[in-house]
């Protein structure tokens, strides 16, 4: 399914990109780590996130691009399930937004539209690790008691209830969905 969002003013020459969200194909999947690649630190992959990661699947529904109108793409989002004892949780990332598309909404469009559908698909919870002052603003908190691998600061562990009350009582370690 697509969703176009809202025109995007380029700064430099003034031009307006269309972006469209749609889902990641399997053939996207290369170019997304290029993005990732060039928006995150080198290294990105070492992170202990990612060996929650190593070996499953990613959830393909909530694993989406957004393309300008000349297919160039501006911003990626995906998420992979995860365990907390018998809890069940959405990790989100990676997300990454274009250095030169930065800034315009595109990361909320897509932090927004994935969430609602992973509300639609019934999942309860949403787990991430970064900066709180920039997810707060989706309605993600501080989690106390839900440890990621280490080294992983707590400060950085956000969490997300897509359902009231479900984050309540769940804590300890976050897990690989195997
Ligand atoms: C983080 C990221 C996905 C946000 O996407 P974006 O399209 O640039 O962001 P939006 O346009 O939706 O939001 C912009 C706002 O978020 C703020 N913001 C962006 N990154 C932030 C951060 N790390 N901490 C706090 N605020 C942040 C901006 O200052 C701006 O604030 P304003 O609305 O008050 O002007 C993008 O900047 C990016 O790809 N960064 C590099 C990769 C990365 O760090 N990913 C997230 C890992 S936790």
């Amino acid at each position: 399914m697509l969703k176009q969002i809202g025109r995007i003013a380029d700064e430099c020459t003034g031009e307006a990109a269309l972006f469209t969200l749609s889902q990641e194909k399997p053939g996207d999947w290369w170019e997304v780590e290029a993005l990732y690649d060039l928006s995150f630190a080198p290294g990105r992959t070492l992170l202990s996130s990612y060996r929650l990661r190593d070996d499953v699947p990613p959830v393909a529904e909530l694993c989406r691009v957004a393309r300008d109108e000349s297919g160039i793409l501006g911003g990626a989002i995906r998420y992979w399930p995860v365990r907390i004892g018998h809890w069940h949780a959405l990790l989100l990332g990676p997300v990454a937004v274009h250095p030169t598309a930065q800034g315009e909404g595109l990361g909320a469009a897509l932090i927004r539209d994935t969430v609602e559908r992973a509300r639609a698909l019934e999942w309860s919870r949403v787990l991430l690790v970064g900066d709180e002052p920039y997810y707060r603003r989706f309605g993600f908190g501080h989690l106390s008691g839900v440890e990621m691998p280490p080294p992983t600061n707590p400060e950085r562990i956000l969490g997300l209830e897509l359902v009231p009350g479900a984050w309540q009582g769940v804590a300890g370690e976050v897990t690989r969905y195997a």
